[in-house]
């Protein structure tokens, strides 16, 4: 994906903790990895069964060329993958195949990849290095950056896992070129909360890659990932165990999760969900605080046209609000969300108003039916 921008490179953390994101290419991404597995003893690379499909000639050539020693892992694809049972799975390959404290290991997919590889890696004889190279927008924009880890469990998405910093974050955005339309919109979500709570990329931007990622000039869509990644990796460097400010980045995401979760994860994609809860908070920041007219007018049009993306979506409005009420960031029972006073100014409060949040709700979802 050629352009005039230089390749970027970011530092995520203080300090002498830090860890670079950088953008590469596939051309280049062996060269730009082998630093990071100099004088290793073995490398174990875990791949996505779909990426390795798509990519096995690329990946084989680059395992080939960073290490005399690899095993090469490909794992299902889908949100299953991040399972108890798979981590086991996964763990026990690494230590039958005598990983130790001197191997690498490397994770290429997206966001369910870099999570459950992450872990695996940070519990295998407590803590190997790991390397990310993220290959949705998502994983690129958000997943991969921030060191968070993880797994689903029956109780709920994302609740067992670790902080675990990776060594690098090497981002090719060719990759998302073969990403399908509705997984491309669901990174997108994510680049459309960032404008919301940052300001920064510019609606001009976003309104590009909705189009069609394949048509759009190169350059808008790594200026599009450069500017989110700073964003994140600005946000996690500041607060990484997310006492405060990382809270922010949970903007749509209260009743984006109760949409997936009503629907256990399954015909809709994060970002569709987040892009349908973005909606229902910009209500309620337009009740609950005061904003210019019109403040919000393009992040809704964006949102819109994410949320509406694809198939009608059934949900019932009394199962996503009893989700709502075993959300994870509950405090004493009460709902806390992201709002807004402003596009880039976004602060955390609990809403207790039960006919407030059924509104939100009820835009939300109506949000996801509109064509
Ligand atoms: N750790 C964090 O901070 C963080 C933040 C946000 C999301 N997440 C997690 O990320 C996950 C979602 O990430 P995702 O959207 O990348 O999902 P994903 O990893 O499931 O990838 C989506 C789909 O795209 C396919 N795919 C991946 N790369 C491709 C490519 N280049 N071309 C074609 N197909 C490709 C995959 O096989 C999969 O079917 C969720 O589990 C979520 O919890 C983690």
């Amino acid at each position: 994906m050629k352009s005039k921008m230089k390749p970027f490179s970011i530092n995520v953390g203080r300090g002498n903790k830090t860890y670079p994101v950088f953008e590469t290419s596939l051309t280049h991404l062996s060269k730009d990895v082998s630093r990071f597995v100099k004088g290793i003893s073995s490398l174990f690379c875990v791949v996505d069964a779909n990426v390795f499909s798509l990519y096995k000639p690329r990946i084989d050539e680059l395992l080939k060329k960073i290490s005399k020693s690899h095993r090469l892992i490909v794992i299902p694809s889908g949100e299953r993958t991040k399972s108890q049972k798979s981590l086991d799975r996964l763990v026990g390959y690494f230590l039958s195949e005598g990983i130790d404290r001197n191997s690498f290991v490397m994770a290429i997919g997206g966001g369910v990849t870099t999570d459950i590889v992450g872990f695996a890696s940070s519990i295998t004889l407590r803590g190997i290095s790991w390397g990310a190279i993220p290959t949705t927008l998502l994983g690129m924009l958000d997943a991969a950056i921030g060191a968070k880890t993880g797994i689903n469990s029956v109780y709920g998405k994302n609740l067992i896992g670790n902080l675990c910093r990776p060594k690098f974050v090497a981002v090719a955005p060719e990759f998302v070129l073969t990403q399908s339309r509705a997984q491309f919109l669901s990174g997108a979500a994510e680049a459309v909360k960032s404008y919301g709570i940052s300001g920064d990329p510019s609606p001009v931007e976003l309104i590009q890659i909705l189009d069609n990622p394949t048509r759009v000039d190169p350059g808008v869509i790594r200026g599009v990932i450069f500017k989110c990644a700073r964003m994140k990796s600005r946000v996690v460097s500041a607060d990484e165990r997310e006492k405060g400010e990382r809270e922010a980045l949970n903007f749509g995401h209260t009743i984006g999760h109760a949409i997936e979760s009503s629907m256990n994860y399954r015909g809709i994609t994060h970002g569709r969900a987040v892009a349908a809860g973005m909606i229902g908070a910009i209500y309620l920041s337009e009740k609950y605080s005061r904003a210019k007219k019109g403040e919000y007018a393009e992040l809704l049009a964006l949102a819109r046209e994410i949320a509406s993306s694809g198939r009608r979506i059934e949900t019932i409005k009394d199962i996503v609000i009893s989700a709502l009420a075993s959300d994870k960031k509950n405090r004493s029972g009460k709902n806390r969300f992201v709002l807004l006073k402003g596009i880039g100014k976004p602060y955390i409060t609990v809403v207790s108003g039960k006919r407030d949040i059924d509104r939100a709700v009820e835009i939300s979802l109506v949000a996801l039916n509109v064509k």
